[in-house]
């Protein structure tokens, strides 16, 4: 049984259909790279599949349905969001933004957790009294990731963890959701650059203007000529120029 599975998921704002009938599957401990253009209804998808817009379709957590997701109930059955942009307390520091995504378990674990999250972040380590907003870009992904890990999630979305990121932060963004997965946490990944997300994950779903248009094995995606040409082609000039 999957762990996620949605079936014809639609978002409207308005008279504009965001979403338009997506369906995906995720197994436990599996990573899905859902990849496409700006604009291309990604975050819509996940806001839809989170009960954060209004959607139609079903949405399934193992096999149970989900007909009143709100964001509590999500994070009780361990799915956690690392949305885009990264909604971070600019103002409060490092630390308290970390126990602040722990907060649902009234300090049982925390500190294990706390240690956890910053064995995988050296970097917040150092500057966890630093106020959240004075943190780089990258390490401010990382506060949100690490934020997310301290609510103990089974599945995690993340929106373009990539975004805006230099090469390197990538990497070492990237090297992390490595770890998580081979812990055995299920990811769901959205993401324009294609060609990291696809170099993680098992499985992508191309979607394009609120339609589900390709799936299957990321490795096979990687060489599919579709892929490559509207997705990996700049990527790879860049690289090898
Ligand atoms: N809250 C909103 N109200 C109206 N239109 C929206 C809203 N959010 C997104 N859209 C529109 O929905 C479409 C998909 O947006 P989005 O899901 O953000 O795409 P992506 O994450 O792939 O860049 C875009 O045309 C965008 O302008
Ligand atoms: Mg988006």
């Amino acid at each position: 049984m999957s762990l996620l599975a949605v079936r014809n998921l639609t978002v409207r704002y308005g008279a504009l259909e965001a979403v338009r009938g997506v369906s995906l599957a995720l197994e436990a401990g599996e990573a899905l790279a859902v990849i496409g253009p700006n604009g291309a209804g990604k975050t819509s998808l996940l806001r839809g599949l989170l009960g954060l817009a209004r959607a139609e379709g079903e949405v399934r957590l193992q096999g149970e349905p989900l007909s009143h997701r709100t964001p509590e109930a999500l994070l009780q059955r361990g799915v956690v969001l690392v949305p885009e942009g990264r909604a971070l307390f600019p103002g409060l520091s490092v630390e308290d933004n970390l126990l602040l995504g722990g907060f649902t378990r009234l300090r049982k674990g925390l500190r294990e957790d706390l240690e956890r999250v910053y064995r995988l972040f050296p970097r917040l380590l150092e500057r966890r009294r630093q106020p959240a907003g004075t943190l780089s870009g990258g390490e401010q992904q990382m506060l949100a990731i690490g934020r997310a890990l301290m609510a103990r999630p089974r599945l995690l979305l993340l929106d373009e963890p990539s975004l805006g990121l230099a090469p390197l932060m990538v990497r070492e963004i990237y090297r992390i959701l490595g770890e998580l997965k081979g812990e055995g946490v299920t990811l769901l990944l959205v993401e324009q650059n294609a060609k990291v997300a696809l170099s993680l994950a098992d499985r992508g779903l191309v979607v394009e203007a609120g339609e589900a248009v390709l799936e299957g094995k990321a490795e096979e995606l990687r060489q599919d000529p579709r892929v490559v040409e509207a997705y990996l082609g700049l990527a790879r000039e860049v690289e090898e120029g």
